[in-house]
């Protein structure tokens, strides 16, 4: 098992297959995508490279992010693939939801696990002057058809705005009343391209907190080894809530993931370094060398990010790594 020089282990990689997007959430990529590299993605071949490498460091679980992973045409054997690796246990997709009801079933059949979908706002309006697309009933519709089809394992990711959020907390509640769904806040992080934004809309999950347990909820006592988010229950409510607060105190202390990125670089922390490239081991198939290099570079990792510094490395916005 990987673990660091803080007694850290992960068993959890996050792999960007695409830098791509195309929404153009205010936070993120507030001008649409533009594309400033010609490097290319990973290749399917070298995706299963990084999968078995990290696999056979004790890696369980694989989540595909973005960009947008569903721009990808080759999304669904990515999917196969990274199911069909030994010792990999769970195969998780992050996306913005856009294909959900023409794709959700073909990634289901190709093996997923769990599926994580962002939605920043309940109210169709915000949602559109967030993202720049007017598809929030289709994303939600994408969910519904999950759901009655049996397939529960899902999480709805909502970034904390000032402007949204706050005001419509109860709408976000009352979606979970009567479905099983994980609703999770995340505080807005502050990256290369966003300080403004982040200034002007970074509220901290501290009140959502206060406001979970004066309404009867209770923390789910979380396993060390379940990652950052502070999970919530409560006995009349189907589904949970968890907070996702990486400017607290403590947060990097229950970190539990690695970062491949789309180019083929290992970044050891979301908000850190340019990026360690693996690409001379994948064009390889070089297992044997890509799992030395990774247990020598994790000596180097931080025991925290310095975003409380203001300092967010060299992430100018999360599209680059999938958050
Ligand atoms: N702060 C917090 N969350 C972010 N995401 C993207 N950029 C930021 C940011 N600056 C989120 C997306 C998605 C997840 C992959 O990361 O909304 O839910
Ligand atoms: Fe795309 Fe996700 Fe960035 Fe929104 S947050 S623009 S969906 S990569």
């Amino acid at each position: 098992m990987l673990q660091d020089t803080y007694g850290r282990t992960f068993s959890y990689l996050r792999l960007s297959i695409t830098d791509v997007c195309n929404f153009s959430c205010n936070y993120c990529l507030p001008d649409g995508y533009q594309r400033c590299h010609k490097e290319k993605f990973l290749t399917l071949e070298e995706i299963k490279c990084v999968a078995n490498s990290f696999a056979q460091m004790g890696v369980e679980k694989i989540r595909i992010t973005g960009g947008e992973p569903s721009l990808r045409k080759d999304l669904p054997e990515i999917i196969a693939a990274m199911k069909a690796t030994p010792g990999i246990k769970k195969v998780a997709l992050t996306t913005n939801g856009y294909k959900l009801t023409e794709q959700l079933p073909v990634w289901i059949e190709k093996g997923l696990d769990n599926l994580n979908v962002s939605i920043d706002s309940f109210e169709p309006s915000s949602f559109k002057l967030i993202t720049g697309h007017d598809k929030l009933q289709e994303v939600l519709d994408g969910i519904e058809q999950a759901l009655a089809s049996g397939f529960n394992n899902i999480k709805i990711n909502t970034v904390l705005m000032k402007e949204h959020s706050a005001s419509q907390l109860q709408q976000y509640f009352d979606y979970i009343k009567e479905r099983p769904v994980s609703l999770r806040f995340i505080e807005l992080m502050q990256t290369g391209d966003n300080e403004e934004f982040y200034s002007a809309q970074h509220v901290s999950g501290q009140h959502i907190k206060n406001q979970l347990f004066a309404q009867g909820w209770t923390q789910v006592i979380q396993d060390k080894s379940a990652g950052p988010a502070q999970v919530f229950s409560h006995p009349d409510y189907q589904g949970t809530i968890g907070l996702i607060m990486p400017y607290s105190k403590d947060f990097c202390s229950t970190c539990n993931r690695l970062r491949v990125s789309s180019l083929g670089k290992l970044h050891l922390c979301l908000f850190s370094e340019q990026g360690l490239s693996l690409k001379e081991y994948l064009a390889q198939d070089d297992v044997e060398g890509l799992k030395d290099f990774v247990t020598q570079k994790l000596s180097d990792k931080h025991a925290t990010h310095y975003l409380t510094e203001g300092f967010s490395g060299a992430t100018k916005h999360l599209s680059m790594l999938g958050g």
